[in-house]
């Protein structure tokens, strides 16, 4: 997982983020197309693989933001460190999703209403995330 310099810049970073949630979106349009195919293995198979996407790219990068940047950030001002507070409070609003949809997959042994429902709110809470900690990253850099 990137770390360092790539972080810090608005391009690249930008860049980490498309190319993990634009794999997650495709996923959950795959997801949806098995469901209504009542494809029900397939769905269980898909969201395996977006659960590793969640966990492996998107909450690794977060905890690496976690690590490095964002201690970075918070040490250049208050107003930084503020928007630390809140953006590591959104990485958690992610781990309790996503902890969620584990347990009622689990659960259920298969594809629910409220797992597919969390999987859609997962990409738009992590798309709020990313403009916010974009906009952070620029002020970093003022
Ligand atoms: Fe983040
Ligand atoms: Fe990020």
């Amino acid at each position: 997982m990137s770390t360092g310099p790539a972080l810090r810049k608005v391009g690249s970073h930008t860049s980490i983020h498309d190319a993990a949630l634009n794999h997650a979106l495709n996923l959950n349009d795959d997801l949806q197309d098995a469901i209504a195919e009542n494809q029900m293995d397939e769905a269980m198979d898909i969201s395996a693989q977006i659960i590793d996407i969640w966990e492996n790219r998107i909450i690794e990068h977060a905890n690496s933001e976690e690590e490095s940047l964002y201690k970075e950030m918070s040490a250049h001002s208050e107003e930084l460190a503020k928007r630390v507070i809140e953006l590591t409070r959104e990485h958690d609003i992610l781990r309790v999703l996503l902890a969620q949809i584990k347990e009622v997959l689990q659960k259920e042994g298969k594809v629910t209403d409220e797992a597919v429902r969390k999987f859609d709110t997962l990409i738009i809470v992590d798309e709020v995330h990313n403009d916010y900690e974009m906009e952070a990253l620029e002020l970093f850099h003022k």
